[in-house]
């Protein structure tokens, strides 16, 4: 499963780069609001760091807007992944710009016909969002059951990135059924490390090895 940072922060996204731990970034107006950065110069910047797909979110609501917002998007860097609102008009642009070659990420998919609807349109990704389901007492998590069994069903090719997630189970929950990608905030990736039995096995082995006066090298 591909791992993909939900942030605008660079220094995080540095951060899990330099562990060796990131397939991309996603962005979102939210994102880009609490960054405090310019949209177009942090994009820029995240997509000369990061060699996998960076996500970037038009604004407009029509077709023809969405196009010409796109335009600017794509022409950012080559990794630049268009991302779309699931609306009729969304995924008409979606159609268009794959068509194109460029990658495009839907969002805001919230039932398993959205994710029907995204994948003939050609999506390369569909972001259902599990956490604002699981929010208003959904099980975000079985939507990417059923999302994962349709797109086996035709073999459709988008890839299913599990987006909105708010803690490490869900993490474990999307490999389990086999999402493509997850994003999250890096804050969750960082906590995926977390055990206190590694914490005490750490603590345990080094005070015996204290005790042999032993070094090594
Ligand atoms: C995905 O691309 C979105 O940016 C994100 O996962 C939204 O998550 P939220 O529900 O925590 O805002």
């Amino acid at each position: 499963m591909k791992f993909f940072a939900d942030t605008a922060e660079i220094s995080e996204i540095r951060e899990l780069a330099d562990q060796g731990l990131l397939d991309g970034v996603t962005t979102n107006p939210s994102l880009v609001q609490k960054s405090g950065r310019d949209f177009i110069e942090v994009v820029k910047e995240i997509a000369g760091i990061v060699k996998g797909p960076v996500s970037a979110e038009v604004v407009a609501l029509d077709h023809a807007g969405m196009m010409r917002e796109a335009e600017v998007l794509r022409k950012i860097a080559d990794n630049i992944a268009v991302k779309v609102p699931l609306t009729p008009d969304g995924l008409k642009t979606c159609q268009k710009l794959t068509s194109d070659g460029t990658m495009v990420n839907v969002t805001l998919c919230f039932s398993a016909a959205q994710a029907l609807l995204a994948a003939k349109a050609g999506a390369t990704f569909i972001s259902p969002f599990v956490g604002r389901l699981d929010d208003i007492g959904q099980n975000g998590m079985e939507l990417i059951a059923d999302v994962r069994q349709i797109y086996d069903q035709y073999d459709f090719e988008t890839q299913i990135l599990v987006a909105s997630v708010r803690h490490p189970m869900h993490v474990v929950e999307a490999a389990k059924l086999g999402a493509d990608v997850m994003t999250a905030p890096p804050k969750i990736i960082q906590q995926l490390f977390k055990h206190p039995l590694t914490d005490a096995g750490i603590k345990s082995f080094l005070a015996d090895w204290d005790k042999t006066g032993q070094k090594i090298g």
